[in-house]
């Protein structure tokens, strides 16, 4: 086989809790992540000559080594010398339907889907585990972006535990197309706000995590209590720089409320916004209610299902 598609799930952040900061400059956290339907199709294609091309249409998203995807492809060359020399190149091809720069791990998931991708183009026989830990080195939500599902992450992310699934439910989301986010910029902002509550010793401040409920919940298969618990630390310095999003927010949680939802809330660094549901038609009812009260052309609006996985093979 010359070519592998994938699908690369975004993600959703059900909790996001900072705890402080680590050694490693990055930020100690505890989060519940949870992948969903909106997926970028990625697809892996051996070419004659040695190099990694990579073709996106997207106009926010370059093409070059600045690509995490790009990177991804990188690191096999530089871990497995001589691996192009023996299958050949590389085209990696990016269809993108996950808005950039919107807290919804779209760039991680595009370099997850190539490294199970080129993992299967390149016969390399990598375990999850082994795609996981080369995923760290190129971000902190690559490796869940490879496993997927409904998982417990811990230190910067990267390290994950499995959960019970939530995959019965379905999201609304939303971003208003001119927003955006940096995380480092998210995180930089928080950390200037509120790093003076920051523990340098990680256990005290573990063992007073707030998280219990929702994993509690979660165990149970209790979605209402899940809902009532859905937490982001990262809102108190986003939705402050975002009036329009924190409007948004509100709406969701005010028409979800008439229509059922579980709740609202802001996906990792932001700016996209998500509301659960029980149902996909409680999920269209909400999306119809929320197109009439803000009638905006910049504002995107998805439904989606929780998913069980990350990264999917589609088949040929
Ligand atoms: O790991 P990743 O490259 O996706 O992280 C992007 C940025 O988000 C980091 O440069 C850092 O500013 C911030 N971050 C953090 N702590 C984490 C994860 C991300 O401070 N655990």
């Amino acid at each position: 086989m010359r070519l592998y598609s994938l699908l690369a799930a975004a993600k959703i952040n059900l909790y996001l809790e900072i705890v402080g900061d680590r050694p490693d400059g990055f930020h100690e956290l505890i989060m519940v992540m949870q992948s969903i339907s909106l997926a970028d199709r990625v697809t892996v294609r051996s070419i004659g000559v040695d190099t990694i091309r990579l073709v996106c249409h997207h106009p926010l998203v370059p093409t070059d080594h600045t690509n995490l995807a790009y990177r991804a492809a990188a690191l096999l060359v530089q871990r497995f010398p001589g691996i192009m020399g023996k299958w050949g190149g590389v085209e990696i091809t990016l269809d993108k339907q996950i808005p950039v720069g919107a807290g919804l791990a779209g760039g991680s998931s595009n370099a997850a889907a190539v490294l199970v991708g080129l993992d299967l183009l390149w016969q390399l026989g990598l375990t999850q585990g082994e795609l996981q830990a080369l995923g760290a080195e190129l971000g902190s939500d690559v490796p869940f972006c490879i496993a997927g599902g409904t998982l417990f992450a811990t230190g910067r992310g990267e390290q994950l535990d499995s959960l019970p699934g939530i995959e019965d439910l379905w999201v609304v989301l939303a971003k208003y197309q001119s927003a955006m986010v940096s995380t480092p910029w998210a995180y930089g902002t928080y950390r200037s706000q509120f790093g003076h509550g920051y523990r340098r010793d990680f256990a005290p401040r573990r063992s007073q995590v707030k998280a219990g409920p929702m994993v509690a919940a979660l165990t149970h298969r209790d979605s209402l209590t899940m809902g009532q618990h859905l937490y982001n630390d990262l809102e108190k310095v986003v939705l402050p720089a975002q009036p329009q999003t924190a409007q948004l927010k509100a709406t969701m949680a005010e028409l979800g409320a008439s229509v059922g939802a579980l709740g609202t809330l802001m996906s990792g660094s932001g700016p996209s916004v998500f509301t659960l549901v029980s149902h996909q038609a409680e999920a269209d009812q909400l999306v119809q209610q929320l197109r009439q009260a803000l009638p905006d052309p910049d504002l995107d609006l998805w439904t989606a299902q929780c998913l069980p996985h990350g990264v999917q093979l589609v088949e040929q």
